[in-house]
């Protein structure tokens, strides 16, 4: 996607050990534009597959989720990162951060996930795919059909994409970053 490449270039900062800082326009201060085209783009990706709901992760997958539950007018839900004292029945799963170093664990509840949906999943990142991974663990249980899953920029150098695709998943990523180092970006 040439909008969010060309961004990237100007305004994305890359470091030594594989990290891109996106902090001005997608992690801290956002650019709803940007995600408004982000969110096309995912829609032409996804079209004629009878979606019915988006499900993303907090917190930096819920800006481009809604925008593409907008655009379909469809029920966008975000998986949580700490179970809610007030939420009744989950699906839960254990995610490992890599770049935390520690394990977590995510939930849904199964009010607004079940066997009737078919989901569009989308974040902002792909790295390792522990997220990802997770929130497909969340949909299999609730016997959601996953029908892909969209990330905004995929860090092809790390395994993210080939463990999902190994596991049957359809990956749509709109940016592919083959390296990262300081002040060097080399896309694929
Ligand atoms: P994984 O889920 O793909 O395995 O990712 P990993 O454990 O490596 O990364 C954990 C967090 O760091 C995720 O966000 C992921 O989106 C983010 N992340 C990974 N690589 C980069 C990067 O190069 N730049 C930026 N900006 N973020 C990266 P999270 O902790 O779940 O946070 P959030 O969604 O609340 O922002």
């Amino acid at each position: 996607m040439k909008e969010l490449h060309d961004r990237i270039l100007k305004d994305g900062q890359s470091f030594d050990g594989g990290i891109l800082k996106v902090d001005s326009f997608i992690n801290h201060q956002m650019d709803p534009v940007l995600m408004h085209s982000i969110a096309l783009e995912f829609v032409k990706r996804f079209s004629d597959l009878g979606i019915n709901k988006i499900v993303t992760i907090e917190a930096s997958g819920i800006a481009p989720a809604i925008m593409v539950g907008l655009e379909w007018g469809l029920p966008v839900v975000f998986i949580k990162k700490a179970k809610p004292k007030t939420m009744g029945d989950m699906y839960t799963a254990q995610v490992y951060s890599y770049t935390k170093d520690r394990t977590y664990d995510v939930c849904v509840s199964k009010n607004y996930l079940g066997k009737n949906d078919r989901v569009l999943f989308i974040d902002d990142f792909l790295a390792n795919g522990n997220a990802a991974l997770g929130a497909k663990d969340l949909i299999g249980q609730a016997d959601a059909t996953l029908v892909g899953m969209g990330f905004i920029i995929e860090k092809s150098f790390q395994e993210g994409a080939t463990r999902l695709e190994k596991s049957g998943t359809r990956v749509e990523s709109l940016v592919r970053i083959q390296t990262l180092k300081d002040n060097y970006i080399e896309f694929l």
